[in-house]
């Protein structure tokens, strides 16, 4: 494929700290697949970190710390743009210009503010300005495709429209970015109540695993995940339980669930846990230590930044300027 063919994806997320094997197996493993392929940004929103209370030196660190685990799950500096919101001038720029064509009405209707202003605390602009700010990080690369889970999908629309009020309003600039939804990863459920999500938020920390999950820690909490009424290893609308671990134990192994199925048969769901605490001790074991390498490593993670944010730098730019100029910027001069 030659390089013009290549469609730029971009996706972002927030430093909350260390990642679940949900979000690997869900999403960050889909991102490495198409590395080879794609031109590929994944820009650390630490701006858009900050819409939330915070302590500063906390963002700081689960921002490096962020990006290590990102490294280490096969996000290869050397194949992608790992760099930090914050270190590439535009993405306010730009959002800025997007937020003066875009209606309030538009950024109240969002279901994640309607959800945050919900609970009644104090709300500062920054929260309701997000999505824009959002919009301004895919615009300023004219990313492609943008893969994002469902909770996202309001924002997509969102940066479709107000990349194409800018093009009405001014001339042809944006190319209009695909949302792709989901996509191929499996949707990995709480250990402790497989009807929802997985999520360090949750309370119980037997409910999610780390990437950074020591061996034993795996080992018990796959070992007192919820499973189903019933002994046999099967996948099924009434089998939830089960079926995780079953689509868990697959995107480690590679191998289909069908497959790990027929190796149950017969066994119980004491021999089936051990196996896929197994599997994914094995499958977690590289990633934890390639995190524990990288992290420590602050002369290559300084490196790997400043190279992702000058590549960055050098796109955001190019649309940068067109913008200030189509506005009616004065050209600024350098
Ligand atoms: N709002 C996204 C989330 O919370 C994070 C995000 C910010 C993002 N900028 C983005 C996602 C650009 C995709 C593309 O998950």
């Amino acid at each position: 494929m030659s390089d013009t063919d290549r469609k730029t994806v971009l996706t972002a997320a927030q430093p909350t700290g260390i990642l679940t094997i949900g979000n690997y197996l869900g999403a960050i493993k889909n991102w490495v697949s198409l590395l080879d392929d794609h031109d590929c940004l994944f820009p650390l929103v630490d701006m858009h970190a900050i819409t939330v209370p915070y302590e500063p030196a906390d963002l700081r660190k689960r921002t490096r710390s962020l990006v290590a685990q990102y490294i280490a799950c096969g996000l290869d500096p050397e194949k992608c743009t790992l760099f930090i919101q914050s270190h590439v001038v535009g993405h306010t720029e730009l959002a800025w210009v997007l937020g003066c064509l875009t209606p309030i009405g538009e950024l109240q209707r969002m279901t994640q503010f309607k959800d945050k202003t919900a609970k009644g605390a104090p709300i500062n602009s920054g929260l309701l300005f997000y999505p824009v700010l959002m919009a301004a990080d895919i615009l300023l690369y004219n990313a492609d495709i943008v893969p994002v889970g469902e909770d996202q999908k309001q924002h997509l629309e969102l940066t479709r429209n107000a990349a194409e009020r800018f093009n009405h309003t001014y001339s042809e600039t944006f190319k209009i970015p695909e949302p792709k939804i989901g996509t191929t990863g499996a949707r990995v459920l709480s250990l402790q109540d497989p009807t929802r999500k997985m999520s360090k938020s949750d309370d119980n920390q037997g409910a999610y695993i780390l990437l950074t999950d020591e061996p034993d820690v795996i080992r018990k909490k796959i070992a007192r995940a919820v499973t189903d009424s019933g002994s046999e290893v099967k996948s099924g609308p009434d089998k939830a339980g089960v079926a995780n671990l079953l689509s868990i134990m697959s995107g480690f192994s590679g191998k289909s669930i069908e497959e790990h199925e027929a190796e149950f048969v017969g066994k119980g769901y004491g021999d089936f846990k051990k196996a896929v605490g197994e599997v994914v001790v094995e499958g977690l074991r590289p990633i934890r230590e390639k995190f524990e390498e990288v992290e420590k490593d602050k002369g290559y993670l300084d490196g790997v930044l400043k190279a992702g944010a000058e590549n960055a730098q050098k796109k955001a730019y190019k649309i940068l300027s067109k913008v200030q100029r189509k506005v009616g910027f004065v050209e600024r001069f350098r």
